[in-house]
């Protein structure tokens, strides 16, 4: 595994780096989980700037500034919802990475960190979703123009277990 990509486990809204994802709903204005977290860190003008956006596919990103966050910005993606896994919830949660890391590169961002997108109210089982996650980070990492460092935040213990095996099995393979 590209060694400019960390595992930690924590609270994303603390990260000192360019660009922090935020695990959004399609309508861009706010919810529970990593969503309401970020929010709530970020102070009400996230909420502002959210409202001109006018929503979000799945699948797709949008930006906005941090705020009283310590990121600079904020990388709104929308993760598939999980139907069983027979509804292109793996192409579209990719997508959610792809997109996220091209709008990084947009912006001249050099480090981004993402929560496990999908894989808390959205029901996408964490060990799938690590290994696509894993491997479009990856991917990325070997045509990137500015991004130079991604982390992957895990806020359970549960996890970043999952997500260490995932990098283990990577790197066997
Ligand atoms: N820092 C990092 N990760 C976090 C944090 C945090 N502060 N809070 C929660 N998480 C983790 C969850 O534990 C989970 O692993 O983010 C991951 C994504 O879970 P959700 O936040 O539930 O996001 P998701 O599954 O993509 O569902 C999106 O939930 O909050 C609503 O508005 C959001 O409707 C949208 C839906």
């Amino acid at each position: 595994m590209d060694r400019r990509i960390e595992i930690i486990q924590g609270d994303i809204t603390t990260l000192h780096v360019d660009a922090i994802v935020n695990a959004a709903n399609s309508s861009l204005l706010g919810g529970g989980g990593v969503d309401g977290a970020i929010h709530s860190a970020a102070g009400p003008q996230l909420l502002e700037e959210c409202r001109t956006l006018h929503g979000c596919e799945t699948g797709e990103a949008k930006i906005t500034k941090g705020y009283n966050l310590p990121a600079a910005y904020v990388i709104h993606t929308v993760g598939p919802i999980w139907h069983g896994g027979n509804n292109n919830e793996d192409k579209l949660l990719a997508r959610c990475y792809k997109n996220g890391l091209h709008l990084a590169e947009q912006h001249r961002v050099t480090s981004i960190a993402f929560p496990s997108i999908s894989t808390g109210v959205y029901g996408f089982p964490v060990e799938r979703a690590s290994r696509i996650a894993l491997l479009e980070m990856h991917e990325h990492l070997q045509h990137a123009q500015s991004v130079q460092k991604i982390i992957a935040v895990c806020f359970s213990p549960h996890d970043f277990g999952i997500y260490q095996t995932a990098v283990k099995e990577f790197d066997k393979n």
